[in-house]
């Protein structure tokens, strides 16, 4: 397998770049050849995914969500269903592995954030296949969570030392109904995979939340005490969380923080860490330029992704399918 080289490619002082990218070799000419060549290179693309964080497949005739599916097969991994997870976005399943990116209108950015890291259960695994890029803007930017600890740690060592040892809770409000024009629109039922309020108290407690049920239906949780450092397998620390998106991009968040981001002992996060840690972050992101066909393999323990929002007439469609580690399939 040969990497190429693209712009504004980050170049970190390790042996890797980031993201990875991999132009088709012209000898893929259908999907069920480019599944082959996946198979085929397996070993050294998980090598590369594990150094790099991320790896951009470019030029491989892809076209459909089914197309998709069958790359995203050939890698191996177990599903990880949306249906089961506790994500809080509004999304569309297009195959049973197959589901849209994010339902969120064009002018809203998707701020950075490890997919599903405000909750106990997340994807181990991310791919993105670009069906058809905006006309404006629309690329999706991946960090790597590593070079953002190590930033923050150089920078303000108190910051990531409280982070490390205190970990973090976010508090959510489920609605009563989906609502498809917010970033965090589903509704509980749908996120907790439940029908009735006892069923959804039962799920709460198994998983370590408290809640309180609002007055208009809505179901207002706080996770138990989550990382937001964590050492992977390799031992490299990684920044690895949801706060830039929560402080950035949940309704309020910004004007009352305190209310949805605490610390794991509940003790307040100061606004000016918060702010330091979106400027650090956004320092070391790489926008994905979308073309038609691109694949992009994150491993979401090592890279954040975003949406930068887009214009034109075109809609955008990216489509994600999510790979689970064996040891955290949900429940
Ligand atoms: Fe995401």
């Amino acid at each position: 397998m040969k990497l190429t080289s693209v712009d504004k490619q980050f170049c970190t002082d390790k042996p890797d770049v980031f993201p990875a990218v991999v132009v088709n070799p012209d000898d893929c000419a259908s999907v069920a050849e480019s599944a082959d060549y996946i198979r085929h290179h397996k070993a050294v693309i998980e090598q590369q995914l594990a150094r790099s964080g991320a790896i951009l497949f470019r030029g491989f005739p892809l076209d459909s969500a089914e197309a998709f599916d069958e790359f995203t097969a050939s890698f191996g991994y177990p599903n990880f269903y949306y249906k089961d997870s506790l994500s809080n976005a509004v999304r569309i399943n297009f195959t049973e592995r197959v589901f849209t990116a994010n339902e969120a209108p064009k002018e809203v950015e998707i701020y950075l954030h490890n997919e599903m890291a405000q909750t106990p259960i997340y994807p181990d695994k991310i791919f993105f296949f670009c069906l058809t890029p905006a006309d404006q803007g629309g690329a999706s930017p991946i960090l790597r969570c590593d070079l953002l600890l190590d930033a923050l740690a150089q920078a303000n060592p108190e910051l990531a030392a409280a982070f490390e040892q205190k970990g973090v809770k976010y508090t959510t409000t489920m609605p009563g109904e989906n609502d498809p024009n917010s970033g965090q629109g589903r509704s509980w039922k749908s996120t907790l995979s439940v029908e009735t309020q006892t069923e959804a108290e039962e799920k709460l407690a198994r998983l370590g939340y408290r809640w309180q049920w609002q007055q208009d239906g809505s179901l207002k949780a706080t996770t138990g005490k989550l990382p937001a450092v964590r050492t992977l397998t390799d031992g490299r620390k990684v920044f690895f969380n949801q706060l830039v998106a929560a402080y950035q991009g949940w309704s309020g968040v910004r004007e009352h923080h305190q209310d949805s981001l605490c610390f794991g002992d509940d003790s307040e996060i100061p606004k000016a860490w918060l702010e330091e840690i979106i400027a650090t972050a956004e320092q070391y992101a790489f926008d994905v330029e979308w073309q038609a066909g691109d694949v992009a393999v994150v491993d979401n323990n090592l890279a954040m992704h975003g949406r930068r929002p887009y214009g034109g007439e075109t809609k955008r469609q990216v489509l994600v399918a999510l790979g689970a580690a064996t040891d955290n399939i949900p429940a």
